[in-house]
């Protein structure tokens, strides 16, 4: 199959993982690289699986099914056809169904076990289990074969993970059913599904912000990826402040020495009345915004040292709607992530 262009830097990726720290932009993120993969053509599956509906939330749809669903569509460029993104919001009970009814023709059958209780004591019982049926679906999406009738390839998925804390847990799915399989058709099938996310075709992403705590996560995230043969992608620097203050400005709000009087005079040129407790507030804002620069940048070195590369994307004002998101989308496409 040739596949449309996709993401200058992962040309060979199929399943995109964004992992993160809670907060930092996950969601956002695999958002934005989905629309920015469909930019370039591709069709692309938008996967969550924590069941918080933010998929719908962010692309403003009615809450997703258990169902494959097209939300959005690619820019159009010059004479390109545009690409899609559908999503799926991916829940344990009705992955395990499908899997019953795709591997066993437990089609019925299997909604019975459902009404008697079985399905929920098996997917709440084992936490391993639970994982195990969400990355086996998205595996199926990524590897589409002959069970799935009808159902539609991907030239990419983008799935919104799990939180870095978890995240190289939740792909060891090897590990994972290491304690209830030892042999026999689970134990080759999760082996089959690490495969392919120990491949170059899978590329982890983490996204952070430039603070202290999420960079730490970070660092250590990518170190237990590496140790357990897991592909690391990209670093996502999310969320960025504005640069637009040449750096002895930036010295002079942390230090408090701005001269307030050119600022009123500035201010006053423009048409502000500017009363003192105007210029108190603006003042105490810059050194903050300052201080927080001058965090920024210690950090950011921190990530530049990290042997990965980094994409950035600036704190957008107004928040994240869906315009935003092709914003975002368009950013990480001139950066070559999508
Ligand atoms: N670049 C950005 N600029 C402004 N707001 C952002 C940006 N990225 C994320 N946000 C906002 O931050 C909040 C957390 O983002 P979200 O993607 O839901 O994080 P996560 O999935 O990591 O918990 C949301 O309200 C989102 O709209
Ligand atoms: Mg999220």
């Amino acid at each position: 199959m040739s596949t449309p262009s996709g993401s200058r830097d992962w040309p060979r990726v199929q399943l995109h993982v964004v992992t993160g720290k809670g907060g930092t932009g996950k969601s956002t993120v695999a958002a934005a690289l989905a629309l920015g993969l469909a930019s370039q053509g591709q069709c692309v599956l938008l996967c969550e699986v924590e069941g918080r509906q933010g998929i719908a939330r962010m692309f403003d749809v009615d809450p997703l099914p258990y169902d494959e669903t097209r939300i959005a569509t690619g820019l159009v460029h010059d004479g390109e056809q545009p690409g899609s993104v559908h999503a799926l919001n991916i829940d344990p009970e009705a992955a395990l169904l499908e899997y019953l009814a795709m591997y066993y023709k437990l089609g019925r059958a299997g909604r019975a076990l459902d009404r008697f209780g079985v399905i929920e004591f098996a997917t709440t019982i084992a936490p391993g289990v639970r994982d195990v049926l969400l990355t086996g679906k998205v595996f199926e999406a990524v590897r589409r074969n002959s069970r799935n009738k009808g159902a539609r390839q991907y030239d990419a998925v983008v799935l919104d993970a799990p939180p870095t804390g978890r995240i190289t847990q939740f792909l060891n799915v090897s590990e994972q059913v290491a304690g209830l399989a030892r042999m026999g058709p689970i134990k080759s099938q999760a082996d089959t599904m690490m495969t392919l996310f120990r491949s170059p075709r899978t590329a982890v992403h983490l996204v952070t912000i430039c603070e202290e705590m999420p960079v730490q996560e970070t660092t250590d995230g990518i170190a237990e990826l590496r140790a357990a043969r897991l592909p690391v992608g990209g670093v996502i620097i999310n969320q960025l402040r504005p640069r637009d203050l040449p750096p002895e400005q930036l010295a002079a709000a942390r230090a408090g020495t701005l001269d307030r009087t050119v600022i009123a005079k500035d201010l006053t040129r423009v048409g502000v009345d500017a009363d003192d407790e105007l210029l108190d507030g603006l003042l105490a804002e810059a050194a903050d915004h300052a201080e927080r620069r001058a965090l920024e940048s210690t950090q950011h070195r921190l990530l530049s040292d990290l042997d990965t590369p980094t994409y950035e994307l600036p704190r957008l004002p107004g928040g994240v709607d869906l315009g935003a998101l092709y914003e975002l989308a368009a950013t990480l496409k001139e950066q070559g992530l999508a």
